[in-house]
């Protein structure tokens, strides 16, 4: 049983199907300063940084899929660095401008780690720093249960049929995705691969509950990277922007910075 352990250049392939980069670039570098540099929480193949990589921010992905990650350092990009490893291990000494996580990876840890996660997410954050952080959320699974769904992606010359099965357990809230890949490549060849998968089935109320004990302050909150209203139904994510809820500490020296600005000496 593997979870996101397949070649890179598949899931680039089936990523265009599900997502819009061109958008989640223009809301990324919308919330992040100019040459900022940003953290990819679970980046996968890396393709939201070297999108931001090419409008001037450099950054660094984390991932545990060492597949994805190797698929990510051959790709390139001006100033990107990755680490494989876990979101829940990841430790540094660098603070960044914009932290994100997308496509509802957050939802893959497991619910103990989130409140950890979150309060480190935090820490990560320079002053005046932002968060960007899209969750799935019980009525996105709900809406969109098939007990088995049969997919076909093609591009970069392969053609996959995704073969998932899908269970929601009620008693942990968790959603298992079991999927196999049949990837036909353009000379003929044919590879299998397994992809096994469980997430957290989250609700609204409880991620801005999350966020708010991990002391970050959410600004705006969307139900998609084209600033969609946040969904009154079951379609569309939570787009949570996000900023270091101030502490005394913070406040003071923001105060005391706004009044040596206006006096002329900072
Ligand atoms: C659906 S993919 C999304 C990847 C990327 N954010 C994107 O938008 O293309 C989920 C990714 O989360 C990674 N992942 C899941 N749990 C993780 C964890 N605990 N730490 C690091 N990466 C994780 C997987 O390896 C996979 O690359």
């Amino acid at each position: 049983m593997t979870s996101f352990e397949f070649p890179g250049k598949y899931y680039e392939v089936m990523r265009k199907d599900f997502r819009n980069l061109a958008a989640e670039t223009e809301f990324l570098a919308a919330h992040a300063s100019v040459g900022g540099r940003v953290l990819d929480l679970g980046c996968g193949t890396g393709a939201n940084l070297r999108a931001l990589g090419a409008r001037g921010f450099p950054g660094v992905g984390v991932d545990r899929s060492g597949s994805f990650i190797d698929f990510a350092r051959s790709a390139g990009g001006e100033g990107i660095s990755y680490v494989h490893g876990s979101v829940e291990d990841f430790t540094t000494q660098e603070r960044f401008d914009l932290v994100y996580s997308l496509f509802m990876t957050l939802n893959y840890l497991r619910r103990a780690q989130l409140r950890p996660v979150l309060r480190k997410i935090r820490e990560l954050l320079l002053p005046g720093g932002h968060v960007v952080l899209e969750f799935g959320h019980l009525l996105n699974f709900v809406d969109s249960y098939q007990p088995h769904t049969v997919g076909h992606h093609r591009g970069d010359g392969v053609l996959i049929t995704r073969l998932a099965r899908q269970s929601i357990h009620p008693h942990t809230a968790n959603w298992r995705n079991e999927e196999t890949l049949l990837v036909r490549e353009a000379d003929g060849h044919v590879a299998m691969y397994d992809n096994f998968f469980d997430q957290a089935v989250l609700t609204g109320p409880e991620v801005r509950e999350l966020l708010a004990e991990a002391g970050l302050t959410i600004t705006a909150e969307y139900g998609g990277f084209h600033k969609e209203a946040a969904p009154g139904h079951g379609r569309g994510p939570l787009v949570f922007v996000a900023t270091a809820t101030a502490t005394e500490a913070t406040a003071t020296t923001e105060t005391a910075t706004a009044a040596a600005k206006e006096a002329g000496t900072a």
